[in-house]
């Protein structure tokens, strides 16, 4: 899996989090690529501590792990500061100097739109700061003194990177469901959020990605605005186990049961060629903590079989706990 772009299948908290912690301990990646922005957040749990990262990217806990922060991506300074000091990782992250910069400026005109009160946006920004990119009146990283220390060439790297055939994680950001073009407009967010536009943002062209692989969670989740096919209520899904809030803004998650023809629908669109499914526990809860296809109960792996038969993909990791190492993966 020399170059392995990871898209969200639904609107976003599929766990892509939790699958690239797990890839970048497994595999020993060598680079991992953050794109999108601030408003995404990915949970990552090292056994003792959980990290909900909004700039960082997922791969930190490999400590060989050369981090990068995309060109096509937007950073938030001080949130980007703030994670390098929590993790540690100062030494071994690079910022493309071409990144843009999402400030409190962008962070008011998002709360005080009206439109975007009605989308349910995260607040952070990320519509008027990228509004501001098109325009080209946005600062890039490379005008901001506090990013000095961290400016790199990423699209050089990440590319002689892959002629190199080291390890490179494309890490996507959202769900391909909040996707500018293809998902539910206007609820979504500023940018497309597909397998194509990651590789895009990160500067690898469409020949070099070798895997897509596709995050499903068991259950669907979406936060802001917007249609839900089969959304449950609240009080159904603290029932069933599957009440979350958000990692970044604290809201309430909405949620409905997992959706096999939109399951399709995003694998073919993104090329998927791999899917993880995770939180396989929120719906088995007998599969906590399986490290084995084997020990899943015949319901959870009929659940499995039917994802595989009915998208085409084989599933290659299954989440079964928080953790970055609750996992099962059935990769050869
Ligand atoms: P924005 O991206 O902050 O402009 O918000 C637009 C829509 O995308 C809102 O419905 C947000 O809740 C949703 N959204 C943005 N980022 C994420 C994310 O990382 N996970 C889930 N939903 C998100
Ligand atoms: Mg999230």
């Amino acid at each position: 899996m020399p170059c392995t772009v990871i898209v969200g299948a639904f609107w976003g908290d599929e766990g892509k989090g939790k699958i690239i912690s797990y890839l970048a301990l497994k595999d020993k990646i060598d680079f991992c690529v953050r794109t999108g922005s601030v408003n995404a957040a990915h949970t990552v749990w090292d056994g003792k501590n959980r990290y909900a990262l909004h700039m960082v990217p997922a791969a930190f806990l490999h400590p060989k792990c050369r981090l990068l922060i995309a060109a096509g991506a937007n950073v938030q300074v001080p949130k980007f500061l703030e994670e390098v000091q929590l993790t540690g990782v100062k030494d071994r992250i690079g910022v493309d100097q071409n990144a843009s910069i999402i400030e409190e400026k962008h962070a008011i005109q998002d709360k005080t739109s009206a439109v975007n009160k009605g989308i349910g946006t995260t607040g952070w920004g990320v519509g008027p700061a990228l509004e501001e990119r098109v325009r080209r009146t946005a600062k890039l990283a490379k005008d901001i003194p506090d990013l000095k220390p961290f400016l790199a060439d990423a699209v050089t790297e990440i590319n002689d990177g892959i002629d190199q055939g080291k390890k490179v994680l494309l890490e996507g950001t959202q769900g391909f469901m909040l996707s500018l073009y293809f998902g539910t407009y206007p609820y979504v967010t500023g940018r497309d959020t597909g397998a194509s536009a990651i590789a895009s943002e990160a500067g690898v062209g469409p020949t070099r990605v070798d895997e897509v692989l596709i995050v499903y969670k068991s259950f669907i989740t979406r936060v802001g605005a917007g249609p839900l096919p089969g959304e449950i209520s609240k009080e159904e899904a603290q029932k069933r186990g599957w009440f979350e809030t958000a990692a970044g803004t604290g809201r309430d998650r909405r949620s409905a049961p997992f959706d096999f023809d939109l399951a399709k629908k995003t694998a073919k669109i993104n090329g998927a060629t791999q899917a993880a499914v995770t939180k396989l526990d929120s719906m088995f809860p007998k599969c906590k903590g399986a490290k084995k296809l084997d020990a899943l109960q015949p319901e959870a792996k009929q659940f499995i079989k039917e994802v595989e038969s009915r998208t085409g993909v084989p599933v290659v990791l299954i989440g079964t706990g928080p953790d970055a190492m609750d996992i099962i993966d059935a990769r050869t």
